[in-house]
């Protein structure tokens, strides 16, 4: 049986270079994982008033979380930090306390950004919130994806350099989620 992944992008933009990148991953991955995008942009924000009777765009999201064996985030980087959309979306699947959707699941991290940096920032941002969930996250390879706007070519497709990081990332992230996914 393969892996399932969740595939959480943060960018919520219609061509996110982010989302390419996102489904680029899920062509190149190998058979050992089932890659699938999950929408966050639905998600209302988090408020912890109502976390006990929590609206359907929740409950559809935490499920679909819970169901999957990893997670892999593909992120911009906002302001040297997560988009706020990813960040409510990591919200909404944490909570009840105690009840988090993320327990225990490996995850993996691209963050991507058409600046130098590549996201650096959002990256270890975000590992931090995953240290805190109990999610083991992949240190190498790492994945920050600089000046993502020239590695689109004509036809909006991610250049071949790009494209093979991303065949040796997946190669690594089945690795990985096979070692720490609790099935
Ligand atoms: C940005 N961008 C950006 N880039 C970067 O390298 N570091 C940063 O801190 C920021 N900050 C930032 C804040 C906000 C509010 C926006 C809208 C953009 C630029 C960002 O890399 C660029 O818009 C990417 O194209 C976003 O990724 P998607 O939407 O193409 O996936």
């Amino acid at each position: 049986m393969p892996y399932s992944v969740a595939v959480v992008v943060g960018s919520l933009r219609k061509d996110s270079f982010n989302r390419k990148v996102a489904n680029t991953f899920i062509k190149v991955a190998p058979p050992t994982l089932t890659p699938e995008i999950v929408e966050i942009a639905e998600l209302t924000f988090f408020n912890q008033d109502i976390e006990g009777n929590p609206p359907a765009s929740w409950v559809a999201f935490k499920n679909k979380i819970k169901a999957a064996d990893g997670v892999l985030f593909v992120t911009p980087e906002y302001n040297r930090s997560m988009p706020g959309v990813l960040k409510n979306a990591i919200d909404v699947a944490s909570r009840p306390y105690g009840q988090s959707a993320w327990e225990g699941k490996p995850a993996g991290i691209i963050s991507g950004s058409i600046g130098a940096v590549g996201g650096f920032g959002a990256n270890h941002h975000l590992r931090q919130s995953l240290t805190y969930l109990n999610m083991p996250a992949m240190q190498q390879p790492e994945a920050y994806l600089g000046s993502l706007g020239e590695c689109v070519d004509a036809n909006g497709e991610l250049i071949d350099r790009t494209r093979q990081f991303l065949v040796k990332f997946a190669e690594a992230f089945a690795v990985w989620v096979a070692q720490h996914a609790k099935k």
